[in-house]
């Protein structure tokens, strides 16, 4: 893995090398009468999608047109998530898929990206395993996408340029949103935390915040373009602002981003419990387009595995958390993520984990076996919980969430609630679907027009992961 020894590029070198690309994909337009496509594919968090969306944006610049098809893709982009095993063998049996591909496609450019890549056993794997990739590059070097593309293009060997730390942060980057309604917006990168299970800290570096002006110009940009909700992204937004020259915190910057004109919904995650504020409650309280929500992740119930996970706090604070939660902001909704079978869970563990879950009415939780990951403390701990019983205890943990978040899903029948409508039901595009603020989804029958509305529907049918609903 190199050193960050290279200078960072300058915005205006960045254009260049983009312009060129833009010139050399029209010849080719011109030459064979067929525009250049591009396909991406992304796993992992809204952190790696919103890097997709920012390599779109490149790609979109560059006069690439996005494809569905594989096979009419002239570049295919794997953009990894490394946080649990599986995320990873998914990613190797799709490069595994491309050899024949690339047999057939003698120009296809694959190229692999994300946290996966912040692994130099991952990519010295790849590199043996998959010699038709073509560009290997990582998380902190996103920004230099054209460049690396551009020596890719030119050159018969693979490209491998992965950075072993987090470089500044560059403003003024293009971005091809997703989705026109709802936009992520970075509000910090890294994590210092050190979960003991969690490789994130090693993939995505140390934290740094980006700036208020910088954020609030963003948003702006964003509000102006249509988007009615943002979502503000950090693997820790509760110690935003710490890696700034000028005092701020999370709730001096919801103050700031509340006054934006024309901004309906905030949203924000994630939210640590050990840092989560009485100062941030009370400014989700004050303001109603901060949205009744959070992502709250509990991780473990037992206060010894807590420790052992080096979360600092303990099942008292995180309940006190959520008591006070509850008492200043009626009605809101606390989801969270799991982790079952970390080393040495016992059984005793297990059921404090249930305990802590059932006294948190959660509305809905991300439940996770607990993976082994290189290089985390945690790997290197004895006793690792076999794989049946983490399945049992999975399905003992998604009885008793589902149980609650259906409990607390009834309170809605036949009340009114308000609806940012996302789009249309996969199945039938007669029947929208949307999110109430307090992130339940709604689907409804309306007319597709309606896309980006927030309307007011009576919920008719409360179930555990969705609600029906009609306008009225
Ligand atoms: N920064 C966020 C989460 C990032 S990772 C936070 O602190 O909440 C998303 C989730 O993946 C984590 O909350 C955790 O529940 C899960 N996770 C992380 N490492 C894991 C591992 N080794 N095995 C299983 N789940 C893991
Ligand atoms: Fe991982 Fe913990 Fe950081 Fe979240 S806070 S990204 S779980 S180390
Ligand atoms: Fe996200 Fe996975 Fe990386 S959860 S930060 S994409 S390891």
């Amino acid at each position: 893995m190199k050193r960050n020894t290279t200078k960072e590029p300058s915005i205006s070198n960045i254009n260049e090398i983009i312009n060129s690309l833009k010139e050399n994909n029209r010849f080719h337009e011109i030459e064979t009468g067929e525009e250049r496509n591009y396909l991406i594919e992304t796993y992992g968090c809204q952190m790696n999608e919103h890097d997709s969306e920012k390599l779109e944006g490149f790609l979109t610049q560059m006069g690439y047109e996005k494809t569905n098809s594989r096979e009419s893709a002239d570049l295919i982009i794997f953009n990894t998530c490394c946080v649990r095993e599986n995320a990873e063998l998914k990613v190797y049996g799709k490069l595994g898929a491309l050899k024949h591909l690339k047999k057939r496609h003698k120009d296809l450019i694959i190229a692999v990206c994300g946290c996966m890549m912040q692994q130099e056993h991952v990519v010295k794997y790849i590199q043996k395993t998959y010699p038709h990739v073509d560009l290997i590059f990582g998380t902190h070097n996103l920004h230099n996408f054209p460049s690396l593309l551009e020596k890719t293009l030119n050159n018969k060997e693979a490209i491998v340029d992965v950075w072993d730390q987090e470089g500044e942060v560059i403003e003024g980057l293009p971005v091809n949103r997703r989705y026109g309604i709802k936009s992520y917006v970075n509000i910090m990168y890294g994590c210092n935390n050190f979960c003991s299970y969690c490789i994130v800290p090693y993939t995505r570096g140390r934290e740094r915040s980006r700036k208020v002006s910088d954020i609030l110009v963003e948003i702006k940009d964003l509000i102006s373009k249509g988007s009615k909700e943002v979502m503000l992204l950090g693997q820790n937004v509760n110690s935003y602002g710490k890696t700034l020259e000028r005092e701020v915190d999370f709730s001096d910057l919801l103050e700031e981003v509340v006054k934006i004109q024309g901004i309906e919904r905030i949203r924000f995650m994630t939210s640590h419990p050990k840092d989560l504020s009485d100062k941030l409650i009370d400014t989700m309280a004050k303001h109603s387009k901060i949205c009744n929500h959070i992502h709250l992740p509990l991780q473990a119930g037992s206060n010894k595995v807590l420790k052992e996970m080096n979360r600092k706090y303990t099942q008292e604070d995180y309940l006190t958390i959520v008591q006070k939660v509850r008492k200043k902001i009626p009605g809101i909704a606390i989801t969270t993520d799991i982790i079952i079978g970390f080393p040495n869970e016992s059984p005793e563990d297990f059921q404090e984990t249930l305990k802590v879950a059932k006294f948190a009415e959660f509305d809905s939780a991300f439940t996770f076996l607990y993976s082994i990951r290189e290089g985390t403390p945690a790997a290197s701990k004895e006793w690792q919980v076999p794989e049946e019983i983490k399945k049992e205890r999975f399905q003992a943990l998604k009885n008793l969430i589902d149980s609650t978040a259906y409990q607390n899903n009834q309170r809605y029948l036949n009340r009114k609630v308000s609806v940012l409508v996302e789009g249309t039901s996969k199945k039938n595009d007669k029947v929208l679907t949307g999110r109430t603020e307090t992130s339940k989804t709604v689907n409804f029958p309306g007319d597709q027009t309606l896309i980006g509305e927030i309307l007011t529907v009576k919920i008719t049918a409360a179930k555990t992961y969705s609600f029906d609903g009609v306008i009225i």
